[in-house]
């Protein structure tokens, strides 16, 4: 005869309210440490209980809680809102996350009927959820500042559109310029970077939302519902895809990363043009430092350290790459690791567009330096080559080495090309005649 089975007793969970079912003990305090995210993801608030409004609305639609349970649940939610808005919200790190802090708080305020709003529903399509559509308004604000920067570089190009100045290859002077072509170039690209936060926020747009942990639900659910309510276009097929797909966060990291390059590249133009030997621009006081020991000094810091930025948004690109490097499906909790680096990386672009919107917007731009510069140097040497085979149709090889000597000469006369006499040119090459100071002439 079998032995009487002993009644289970059942244990009173020491441990986390919401997972603690089979555990006898709670975390060791470092096992806490490592697993609470909730300093970080407590950013994704809003978007947690609009998702967990979302889910409530279609739990009730479906009969598979009551509509008085749902309006219950949709009241708490209400004032957890209003809650941490107001900044009255405890967040817990024993309770983790956004996610449980959020639970935690709906059940002190209405009781065990918050334990129906986690039906049908897993922390790992509710946080790809919260995440997509964090990043979504994400790229929405970026665009927003990326438009800002534009219209200053628009302005000033519009006001420079004739100002002469030196345009540069390896960073020697080498042909004439405007001032509003070379800054046009920066729209061109941020045009570029806006298009790319545009992509990466469509194809964010997808809803992960009732795929539950991993492979879906029995439960009736409506995901076209839930995709609707989100504003997402669609809903994820594949229920594994969608709980562990990151490459949205990667993909921001890097338009956050390539739009940070772009900006790292005016600002070392800037910080070249302000230095007394460029002497192009002159940045207001309230956008430069001064030295604590030399009193002469005025140093374009905020140039400085849009382009040191520009480091932390390249590494949170490669944190996330190596993340979900061999990372087999599903959900892993080195997913968990998604969102400093995003969050990270959006507090720095945002910042570093706004501060090129106003050191650009409050710049002096000095035209007599940058003409000058564009006088010294022989930029115009080009143009005196193809002037040679335009009126002496001469082939452009022959030409080069012609204005070569020409150059050569002005530079033993320690003159510009447009100071040498005709006779001296006509030394080099007799056919030209005094037309070619037309083609001298930098405006
Ligand atoms: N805090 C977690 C994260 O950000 C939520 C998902 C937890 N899922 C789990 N199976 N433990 O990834």
């Amino acid at each position: 005869m079998k032995p009487m089975k002993k009644p289970i007793k059942k244990p009173k969970p020491k441990s986390s309210q919401m997972w603690g079912g089979r555990f006898e003990d709670k975390p060791a305090d470092i096992m806490q440490q490592i697993n609470a995210s909730i300093d970080v993801d407590k950013r994704l608030w809003r978007q947690d209980i609009r998702g967990s409004v979302a889910h409530c609305n279609m739990l009730v639609a479906q009969n598979i809680i009551s509509e008085e349970d749902g309006e219950a649940i949709l009241k708490g939610l209400e004032q957890i809102g209003r809650e941490i808005e107001s900044g009255d919200f405890e967040f817990k790190p024993e309770l983790e996350d956004i996610h449980m802090n959020i639970e935690a708080r709906l059940k002190d305020i209405i009781g065990d009927v918050a334990g129906r709003l986690h039906t049908a529903r897993s922390r790992n399509d509710q946080v790809a959820t919260d995440f997509r559509l964090w990043v979504r308004d994400a790229c929405s604000a970026v665009i927003e500042d990326i438009c800002k920067l534009e219209d200053t570089i628009d302005t000033i190009c519009r006001e420079h559109h004739a100002s002469v100045m030196p345009g540069f290859t390896h960073l020697q002077a080498a042909q004439p310029i405007t001032l509003g072509m070379h800054l046009n170039a920066y729209k061109h690209m941020l045009e570029r970077d806006k298009g790319r936060f545009h992509d990466c926020q469509k194809r964010l747009n997808e809803s992960p939302l009732g795929a539950a942990a991993l492979a879906g639900t029995p439960f009736p659910i409506d995901r076209d519902m839930t995709a609707n309510e989100l504003g997402f276009d669609k809903y994820m097929h594949n229920t594994m895809d969608a709980v562990s797909a990151r490459d949205f966060a990667i993909e921001f990291l890097f338009c956050c990363a390539q739009c940070g390059i772009h900006l790292s590249r005016l600002a070392e133009e800037v910080i070249i043009w302000a230095t007394p030997q460029f002497k192009f621009i002159t940045l207001s006081d309230q956008w430069s430092t001064g030295s604590s020991i030399m009193p002469q000094k005025k140093n374009p810091d905020a140039a400085e350290l849009i382009r040191g930025k520009t480091g932390r948004m390249n590494g949170n690109l490669i944190q996330m790459l190596t993340v979900l490097k061999g990372l087999p499906l599903a959900y892993n909790k080195d997913l968990q690791e998604d969102k400093e680096s995003v969050f990270d990386s959006f507090d720095t672009i945002v910042l570093c567009l706004k501060a090129f919107e106003g050191m650009l917007s409050s710049a002096t731009f000095h035209t007599d330096e940058m003409l000058a510069a564009a006088e010294d140097g022989f930029t115009t040497a080009t143009r005196l080559a193809d002037w040679l085979v335009m009126n002496l149709n001469m082939p452009f090889r022959d030409a080069h080495h012609v204005t070569g000597r020409i150059v050569k000469m002005a530079e033993e006369k320690q003159c510009r090309l447009s100071d040498l006499s005709l006779p001296d040119m006509q030394g080099v090459e007799p056919k030209i005649t005094d037309a070619i100071y037309d083609a001298l002439k930098v405006a």
